[in-house]
């Protein structure tokens, strides 16, 4: 079939080039989902062609030495691993190796590296290369944390190679990129990128400053008195090797499918990337009789996990506005479908983020998804770059009202809009805020709903100029009003086919009678006034004041009235509230259409003071009654706020540190010292979706 010998050329052409570029160059010209599809195909179309047509490719492992470093010869052949990709896939593999226990553990996307050790001395540490000869990398390995040049015990082995993975935590990779780029380098695309390129570093000095890790799960030359891979990891412990705290020895298959759904729900809170899980027979004899492929061994099988990264276009960055003013620039996408949806923004921050980032507009970038989380932008791929590029300025004006962009003070990085009182924008989001989970949870006062009390298509329509208005809404206000379908992240109109923004008679049917969402709305603002004391203090979008802080302001001072007649020395002493808080709440009331707001409401019925035994009342018998809980990283659903402010409800503590009395740690990407602490400690640490799980329906 002639088309069949093209396409296998035309493969052929494709794979050598991306696995010549990962593998020497540090550069992912394409996503690896995109890479294991071609290669899929190559496989396929292979197996059809009739035999000796050269299926040098596929069978290959890596990819040859490079030229800048001495070649090794591996004492034994560094092995690939074959893939599976679902419940099926893994099933018949186990089908073949036959009964447990089999030993899983995270694969991690790193770069996988040998180190030999000669009677406990590390001697040499070498890249894979392509599985027989790799590359002599051992003064820069010797850099890396936790790998022993000598290891602890005594009796170790003439001659032992040690595997293993070497890779860059994400927080690690963040910061290397933004030194990178503030001393005029160029910045890796992704945190594998970065451990290849560290590691193959000319000058050991410079690797040195690179905050390389590893793990071990493995080893190639070794005589030793083990009988299974579980016993090796205890020996390689016992070592003084790093090897992952989270492997399990597991004794059914079917237990096996529990450990890969179950780290990939806390997959988004490990700290480097994972792209899935090694599952290992555990019995060293078994693996001996079951052998290996010329590229893998039998005994071993990688269950991949949908992909998280992949390569897209940065369109353009612009800049969102928050509801205290902050302006957050956000990248515009080329629409890419990642880990199950489609992601067409990314939040950037800051602007400085955008600079340590080394992300150009018109770059191709890598961007990152860890399941349900907040996508984000790693690295660009320099190497792709046409001269085309641009870079992004901040713009000192707000893109929504045009007032000027300024710090709150001196020395912040974020920039705020200085409109506060009447920025659309600004109007809008802290409108939305009030209708959400952490502050009166309005069912009916959504991101459309705010956008479209706020910035109807006829402004003149608008029926809300400012908090003030809100609680004194009436379907004769509500009926005229036509709304733009607003994007919840970006603020930006959805648009029409046409490229029109997409309009919609919200509070109104065809028939001129109010819609659903107008009855449901109305209704529960009627609820809303008599909401939580905290709740309602938290719908004033004060800088800083959370539903942790209300809800102590709420119990200690009882009423709007007594908050904000107290001193702020009074406020400070709360528990929970302190000097910064305490300004921020006397700051607030000195503007007048701030005190109009509360004078408003409480005029239109809203209860702003509660008895001071109600407050703390559904605290003893909550889900989390008597549980410190802490919060960390970046939430995907709601802010963390909203998270503790749940917490709370449900009759736990949102303590904002973590020690051995935590009972739980919700964490997030971006998770940093809190998290490392929770292991340290090993308190259990769960997703948000997990904790989301737990809330009573
Ligand atoms: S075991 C004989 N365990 O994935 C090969 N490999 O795609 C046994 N990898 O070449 C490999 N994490 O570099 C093993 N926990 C893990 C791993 C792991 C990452 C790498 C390894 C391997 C590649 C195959």
């Amino acid at each position: 079939m002639p088309n069949q010998s093209i396409r296998i050329k035309e493969l052929r052409a494709l794979v050598e080039k991306y696995r010549d570029a990962y593998y020497q160059q540090d550069q992912s010209l394409i996503s690896d989902a995109e890479y294991d599809l071609l290669e899929q195909e190559l496989k396929e179309l292979e197996a059809l062609e009739p035999l000796g047509a050269g299926r040098a490719l596929t069978t290959k492992v890596g990819s040859g030495s490079g030229s800048v470093f001495d070649p090794v010869i591996h004492g034994q052949k560094m092995m690939s691993l074959d893939n599976v990709f679902d419940t099926e896939g893994f099933l018949a593999w186990a089908e073949r190796v036959g009964p447990g226990p089999y030993l899983c553990e995270p694969k991690i996307d790193g770069l996988a590296v040998s180190l030999t050790y000669k009677n406990g001395v590390l001697i040499r540490a070498a890249t894979r290369g392509d599985g027989e000869v790799g590359e002599d990398i051992t003064q820069n390995a010797m850099t890396i944390q936790g790998v022993p040049h000598r290891l602890s015990g005594d009796n170790h082995p003439e001659l032992v190679e040690v595997r293993g993975e070497v890779f860059f935590e994400l927080e690690d990779f963040a910061k290397l990129n933004a030194r990178i780029v503030s001393q005029g380098g160029k910045p890796f695309a992704n945190p594998r990128n970065s451990a290849s390129g560290s590691l193959r570093q000319k000058d050991p000095a410079v690797s040195a400053t690179r905050p390389l890790k590893m793990l071990v799960h493995g080893f190639g030359v070794w005589s030793a008195d083990v009988v299974s891979q579980s016993a090796v990891y205890q020996k390689l412990t016992n070592w003084g090797l790093p090897t992952t705290k989270r492997y399990q020895v597991i004794e059914t298959p079917k237990l096996v499918l529990a450990y890969i759904a179950e780290l990939e729900a806390t997959r988004p809170t490990i700290e480097h990337e994972i792209d899935g899980v090694v599952i290992k027979v555990d019995d060293l004899a078994t693996q001996e009789s079951l052998g290996s492929t010329s590229r893998a061994p039998r005994w071993a099988i990688a269950y991949k996990y949908p992909p998280e990264q992949v390569n897209t276009k940065l369109l353009d960055i612009k800049v969102s506005i928050g509801r205290t003013g902050r302006a957050t620039p956000f990248a515009v996408l080329a629409p890419v479908i990642v880990a199950g949806s489609q992601v067409e923004f990314a939040t950037l921050h800051n602007q400085e983020q955008v600079k340590s980032k080394g992300v150009l507009i018109g770059d191709t970038v890598v961007l990152r998804k860890a399941g349900d989380v907040i996508p984000e932008i790693l690295g660009p791929v320099v190497s792709l770059r046409d001269g085309s590029e641009r870079a992004f300025v901040m713009p000192s004006n707000c893109p929504e009202c045009q007032a000027k962009l300024e710090p709150a003070s001196l020395g912040d990085i974020d920039l705020r809009c200085t409109n506060a009182n009447s920025c659309p924008a600004q109007l809008r989001e802290r409108i939305a805020y009030i209708g959400s989970r952490a502050a009166l949870d309005i069912e009916a006062l959504g991101y459309v709903s705010a956008s479209a009390l706020t910035n109807p298509v006829e402004p003149e329509v608008a029926p809300i100029l400012s908090e003030a208005d809100l609680f004194s809404l009436t379907m004769e206000k509500l009926l005229p009003i036509k709304a733009k379908v607003v994007d919840v992240d970006t603020g930006l109109a959805k648009k029409d086919a046409e490229g029109n923004d997409k309009v919609v008679d919200f509070f109104r049917k065809k028939n001129g009678e109010p819609s659903e969402v107008a009855i449901k709305l109305l209704a529960n603002l009627e609820v809303a006034k008599t909401k939580p004391l905290w709740r309602l203090l938290v719908s004033l979008s004060i800088r800083h004041v959370g539903p942790v802080a209300a809800r102590a302001l709420a119990d200690n001072f009882g009423s709007f009235k007594a908050i904000f007649e107290a001193s702020q020395e009074q406020l400070a002493e709360v528990d929970g509230v302190g000097p910064t808080l305490a300004e921020s709440i006397t700051s607030w009331h000195l503007e007048d259409w701030h005190r109009q707001i509360i004078t408003s409401w409480e005029a239109a019925g809203v209860q702003l003071s509660n008895p001071l035994h109600k407050q703390g009342s559904s605290k003893a018998d909550g889900l989390f009654a008597g549980l410190s809980i802490v919060v960390t990283g970046s939430m995907e659903t709601m802010t963390r706020e909203a998270i503790e402010s749940l917490i709370i409800e449900n009759g736990g503590k949102a303590s904002s540190s973590v020690s051995k009395n935590t009972a739980f740690l919700v964490a997030g990407p971006g998770a940093g010292s809190k998290l490392t602490k929770a292991e340290s400690l090993e308190v259990l640490v769960i997703t948000e979706a997990q904790f989301l799980d737990k809330l009573p329906a």
